[in-house]
């Protein structure tokens, strides 16, 4: 207990107060080497921020507590992130000197002031736009390791293919040229050790030499590149930068960069996708879901990333005395944040230890950190695991692990893939034996991070049925049998329909989940969707869908609903009068169209609900009087309108002088995405979280130009009507443009969605 930072002589009867558990903590060995986030379910269950006497660190297991000291670069700076986690002995020390070896800082552990402007200049090549110019060349190589031995049935994945790949993707990102890329290879493992990892003694020397040789070549590498700098790569563009701005990118710095990106590119890829391959081997069911469905890969990455993620743990050192988690933590102290463990902390993550594919909240991972400093190289890995399993899923789905294998680990704090995974399959049965087209089948790479909301499932349809003139009935099912997803009434799916993707909202019973229902008007002037439903698409036949996800959803405490059908609005208007009416909530409909013999669902209607239903059929001249209707404001009461624009206009207009928020509407079209320049204004967005400020031009959307940022942001419609591309305000007031948001909540400020909203004013702040 030397270690203790507890002054003993001051505890008196106490005792010390490491607990048990804290003390036997080691992270180099036992349960920590296992299952990381398994052996701390003690800590953040009990003690969720601990000394421990054995690393000399504070150790951090919670989600919100990780995630906090990732979010403040400056109360907890990156300074010690790379630093040895054992010390070196003086033997080694010696030998690293015989190198010149002088590594310094990189990004990753650089201190502000001089960490962001370094990160901006360099961060071009990162940028979605700039990674997919390498999708080519990483499936080139995916195909070239799998053809070599696709034939033979069996297969180390690290050694044969894990390992070089994403190595040789390193190498080219960073615009290494081929001929100095095997020697560069040999030394890369070293540096895992020579940071992370407890080589004995004996050990350490053999490491530093390797580490030195790293160096040294490294050197030399930068320097041939020097001599011609305008080749591809993060190398010659930093070298490009550096004429420009030699002051943010020294030299010292990009030989450190040289050596930090081999390995800040090569591990952690190879590693997070043995642990995928793993994982998903080891979870058949679900290998053999993304292998019948490959649109599922990219948030099967992302679940991956999250359930078994490459790098373990993270550090920081504090700066000033502070509280984690409620425990008071002197200046100095070093903190090992387990990002494994806030990855399966239940407070976050529902039932954080099972490995779901289609969780909502997988991308919220602390794999790549979070902040100022979070990985730059994120899409470029998320990019080669969809490639990687795409590659096996299409041209492997049988193989299997090959069984009773002991995987084993490096043992260090924070790189973590198993040093082997073996796989067998029968070549016999290679799909492309008997169908060699099947190479040629492609999914587009999601370059960021997947939506929550995009999971796309299959699902057949059972029957077609006339609902009323112009309308029919679509009822959808699970191919095999199982359950559809839980939904709300006035949810809706999004159904691929040829090249189209439309939303229907569902309108069948939410208890019933083997079935779903929509109802689909063939529209005159429809862009092929709806048409493609009524002349194409027959019983038996499957469809994509996506969702569902809730809009528009009905307020549980209101006293009293009025529910407001315009034509095919009707669709989510009936699953929340059948909800009224089962939680016996008073209620009424008024459905309004132009003829009885157009209006869908009439018949249930009247049936389920025929003394609260008024009918307003224009043909018949029974139009409804909204301004009569709304006339007198009733406490409690809401309003829920689904219809064409007209309609809900008339509404809101109706209701001006109603309570706040009384009206919900949901509507069938949106143009927000449609800007014009030449009445929009540019502005600042500043990210507090990520320390930068950017421009959005005025023919910019936000949305966008946190993209160009390599900020994450998902998004689903990009019209302001689904609410998935939401940030949080921080200051700033908002031209909110979305459809999302009711008024008392564009009134708080709180959030704003990108895809469409804007800044009043010249600047907003937004916490990303
Ligand atoms: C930083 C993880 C792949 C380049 C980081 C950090 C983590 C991480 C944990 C520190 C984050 C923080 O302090 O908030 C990973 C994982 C990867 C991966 C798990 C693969 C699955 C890559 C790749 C590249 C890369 C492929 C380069 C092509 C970087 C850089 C930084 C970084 C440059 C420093 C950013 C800064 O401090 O401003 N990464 N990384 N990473 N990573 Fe990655
Ligand atoms: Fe749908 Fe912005 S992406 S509201």
């Amino acid at each position: 207990m030397s270690l203790c930072p507890i002054d003993h002589t001051a505890l008196q009867n106490t005792g010390c107060p490491v607990s048990a558990n804290a003390a036997a903590f080691d992270p180099f060995e036992g349960p920590y080497q296992v299952d990381p986030a398994a052996s701390l379910r003690w800590s953040r269950d009990e003690e969720p921020v601990f000394f421990s006497p054995e690393t000399g660190y504070w150790v951090v297991t919670r989600y919100e507590d990780v995630k906090a000291v990732f979010r403040d670069n400056i109360l907890f700076s990156p300074s010690i992130a790379l630093e040895k986690i054992t010390p070196v002995s003086d033997e080694a020390t010696a030998t690293l000197a015989k190198y010149d070896y002088a590594m310094s800082r990189t990004l990753v552990n650089e201190d502000e002031p001089a960490h962001m402007p370094r990160r901006r200049v360099l961060m071009d090549p990162f940028t979605p736009k700039e990674l997919v110019h390498h999708e080519p060349m990483v499936r080139r190589l995916t195909r070239e390791y799998v053809d070599r031995f696709v034939e033979t049935g069996r297969a180390d994945l690290v050694d044969e293919m894990l390992w070089e790949v994403p190595l040789t993707v390193a190498l080219h990102f960073l615009g290494v040229p081929e001929e100095d890329m095997d020697e560069l290879r040999k030394y890369s493992i070293a540096h895992t050790v020579n940071t992370w990892g407890r080589p004995a003694p004996e050990q350490q020397v053999a490491v530093a030499e390797a580490v030195g040789k790293f160096w040294q070549y490294a050197g030399q590498v930068l320097e041939k590149m020097r001599r011609d700098p305008s080749g591809h790569g993060w190398m010659p563009f930093g070298i490009r930068m550096q004429q420009e701005q030699p002051d943010v990118v020294t030299d010292s710095y990009l030989h450190s960069m040289m050596m930090a990106g081999i390995v800040a590119a090569h591990e952690t890829t190879a590693n997070a996708s043995a642990n995928a391959f793993r994982l998903l081997l080891e979870n058949r069911g679900v290998w053999e879901e993304i292998c019948a469905d490959p649109s599922l890969i990219p948030n099967a990455v992302e679940e991956c990333l999250r359930h078994s993620g490459s790098v373990a743990a993270w550090r920081r050192l504090v700066t000033a005395d502070t509280t984690i988690g409620g425990i008071d933590i002197p200046e100095g102290s070093k903190l090992l944040i387990v990002t494994s463990s806030a990855n399966h902390d239940e407070r976050h993550f529902d039932n954080g230890d099972e490995f779901d594919i289609r969780r909502e909240n997988s991308s919220d991972h602390l794999t790549f950190g979070y902040g100022s400093h979070q990985c730059l190289g994120k899409n470029l890995a998320r990019m080669e695991m969809q490639i990687f399993l795409e590659e096996f899923t299409k041209r492997l789905p049988h193989m299997e692990l090959v069984p009773n294998q002991e995987f084993t680990y490096l043992p260090n704090t924070s790189f973590r893939g198993p040093d082997h995974v073996l796989v067998q399959w029968d070549p016999a049965k290679n799909p492309e034996r008997t169908d060699p087209s099947i190479l040629d089948n492609r999914q587009p790479v999601k370059i960021g991070e997947p939506s929550k909301t995009n999971l796309a499932r299959t699902v057949t349809v059972d029957a077609i049925t006339p609902a009323a003139d112009g309308v029919v009935r679509v009822t959808l099912s699970d191919p095999s049998g199982k359950a559809l997803p839980k939904w709300t009434p006035g949810s809706h799916i999004d159904v691929d329909l040829g090249d189209l993707s439309r939303q229907y909202s569902l309108c069948g019973d939410p208890n019933d989940l083997s079935t779903y229902e929509i109802a689909v008007l063939e529209e005159p002037e429809s862009r092929g969707g709806s048409r493609y439903v009524h002349r194409t698409l027959e019983a038996g036949h499957t469809l994509r869908m996506r969702g569902p996800r809730n809009h528009f959803k009905l307020d549980p405490d209101a006293e009293r609903y009025v529910f407001i059908a315009g034509g095919i609005g009707v669709t989510p208007i009936t699953a929340m009068a059948d909800h009224a009416k089962a939680v016996g909530r008073d209620y009424e409909i008024h459905y309004c169209g132009r003829d009885v013999a157009t209006m869908a669902l009439l018949d249930r209607l009247t049936a389920d609900h025929g003394d609260r239903l008024t009918v307003h059929a224009s043909a018949a001249g029974n139009r409804l009087d909204i301004p009569a209707l709304l006339a007198t404001p009733v406490d409690g009461t809401q309003i829920y309108s689904c219809g064409p624009e007209r309609l809900l206009s008339a509404l809101e207009e109706a209701c001006a002088h109603w309570p706040e928020d009384s009206l919900h509407v949901e509507h069938f079209t949106s143009n927000l995405a449609t800007l014009d320049p030449a009445n929009e204004h540019s502005f600042e967005v500043e990210l507090r979280d990520s320390g930068l400020t950017i421009q959005v031009a005025a023919d910019q959307t936000v949305l966008d130009a946190l993209r160009a940022s390599n900020i994450d942001i998902q998004s689903d419609c990009e019209e302001g009507l689904c609410g998935s591309c939401e940030a949080p305000v921080l200051d700033g007031e908002v031209d909110h443009r979305d459809m999302v948001l009711t008024k008392a909540e564009r009134a708080q400020n709180k959030s704003m969605m990108t895809c469409c909203s804007r800044a009043c004013g010249t600047k907003v702040t937004l916490a990303l």
